[in-house]
């Protein structure tokens, strides 16, 4: 456990805050407002302290990835499977087939550049985080299977 808990040290602000704000996301999802509310302050926290953007670029992002589904998914399943906890076990198949997919796009973006997005729609399921790139989402997302109503699209930036 203490191994998981560390890992977060590399962390920027920034990215911490996207954590954060994601678990408390997932949180609401399953009613634990308390929770939510507690990893939202967290997320607040960490988006006002000062700190450096993440440097890594897209082969950091994908390393880091890969890095968690190597290190960090291993040890969640052991303590899920040995609770018996068959939401977790859910969470985490659907979180490694969407960080496996991340992966992938971010590999396509690595190889095409800023074109890969250009002219296209990227939409993100509200339950799992799947990403789709294209112009319409799918009519079930192909991860957690809710339908497309859940699946938002981005806004770009200008
Ligand atoms: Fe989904």
């Amino acid at each position: 456990m203490e191994k998981v808990v560390n890992s977060f040290s590399g962390y920027t602000p920034g990215e911490l805050s996207a954590l954060f704000s994601n678990l408390s996301k997932g949180c609401e999802k399953q009613y634990r407002m308390e929770m939510a509310g507690l990893y939202g302050e967290l997320a607040s926290y960490y988006a006002g302290v000062p700190g450096e953007e993440s440097t890594t670029g897209f082969e950091g992002i994908s390393a880091r990835l890969q890095d968690d589904l190597d290190a960090l998914f291993p040890p969640a399943r052991e303590i899920s499977t040995e609770n018996s906890d068959r939401g977790a076990l859910r969470a985490l198949k659907w979180a490694d087939k969407v960080s496996r997919i991340v992966k992938s796009q971010l590999g396509r973006f690595a190889t095409k550049g800023s074109s890969f997005f250009r002219d296209t729609n990227i939409y993100v399921c509200e339950i799992c985080g799947f990403l789709f790139v294209g112009d319409e989402p799918p009519e079930v997302c192909p991860v957690c299977k809710v339908p497309r109503i859940k699946m938002m699209p981005i806004k770009r930036v200008a």
